[in-house]
């Protein structure tokens, strides 16, 4: 397991009337090699448990090791750096990731932090901005004047300067129109297959199905699944309990359940369940 997380608990505000326990006792993993899925309903504590996989936060409770390194809870963390290289974390709200005056400075930042020379720091930034689907046009703008699916971009491409092991995202596809959404997801599909453990937040229950292997729902502070995402979708209700929007593939399945027609009842690939169709083939 690349992180291992054990009973791990975050109380923001301590000791004060706005202490609030928004994780409890969590044990999770996320296996090396995944694209694991993060998914529950607002407030369920998401960004709050990926925010502790660099330590930006640290546990109140309970520990995690990522990647060998163990953070033990109300223990200062020492070494920092390899760990923030290591784990590249793009947050739920971009504009808190950007604050240089360029586009194409606020890239290189993270690679001149981290010792590489200003021309190959350049090169990675331009090599980054492309791969987000940002052009030369961009790199002088300041990101004070970009939309919000732009300001995202950068904060990815700022990331993935860094070429980290871990790549955890907070709802990447938040404010991206759907063409965007589907290049990112390529994008992140393509570095997973690569070889990056990718870790997402997302309410879209497509996406889990196309893209990720694991899935990891919290509800209210705890975890209430772990493991594959065919177990996820074939075997619990999960999805509909928490009034998550079900995906289309498992809304036809339903269909053609109704409608006793033979199909590979267990497939999450759209061209496999074609084909059963065609066939008329049962399980
Ligand atoms: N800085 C903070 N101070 C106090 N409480 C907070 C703070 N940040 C978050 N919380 C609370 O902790 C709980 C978990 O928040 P978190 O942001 O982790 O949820 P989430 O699952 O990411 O939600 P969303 O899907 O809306 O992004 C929420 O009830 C939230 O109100
Ligand atoms: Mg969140």
């Amino acid at each position: 397991m690349i992180i291992q997380v054990e009973k791990l608990s975050y109380e923001y505000s301590p000791n004060s009337v706005f202490a609030y326990h928004a994780l409890k006792d969590v044990t999770t993993s996320v296996r090396e090699g995944s694209f694991t899925a993060i998914v529950g309903a607002t407030g369920s504590g998401k960004s709050t448990l990926v925010q502790h996989f660099n330590a930006l936060i640290t546990p109140t409770g309970g520990s995690l090791t990522v990647d060998g390194k163990l953070i033990v809870a109300n223990q200062k963390v020492k070494e920092l750096k390899p760990l923030r290289k290591k784990v590249g974390l793009v947050f739920q709200f971009p504009e808190y990731q950007l604050f240089e005056e360029t586009i194409l400075k606020d890239v290189m930042f993270g690679p001149l932090n981290f010792g590489v020379t200003v021309d190959d720091a350049r090169a990675i930034a331009q090599e980054s901005l492309i791969r987000v689907g940002l052009d030369s046009t961009f790199y002088e703008r300041s990101p004070l004047e970009l939309s919000g699916g732009q300001k995202r971009r950068v904060a990815i491409a700022g990331i993935l300067a860094l070429s980290p092991k871990i790549l955890v995202l907070d709802e990447p596809t938040a404010g991206l129109d759907p063409e965007g959404s589907a290049s990112m997801m390529s994008l992140f599909q393509n570095l997973n297959a690569s070889g990056t453990t990718i870790i997402m937040i997302t309410h879209d229950l497509n996406h889990v199905l196309n893209y990720a292997t694991d899935v990891i729902m919290l509800d209210q502070g705890v975890v209430v699944f772990e493991g594959s995402k065919e177990t996820f979708f074939n075997e619990t209700d999960l999805h509909e309990d928490y009034g998550l929007v079900k995906p289309p593939l498992l809304e036809l399945r339903s269909l053609l359940k109704e409608a006793k027609i033979s199909f590979n009842a267990h497939t999450l690939d759209i061209n496999i369940l074609a084909q059963s169709i065609k066939e008329g083939k049962h399980d």
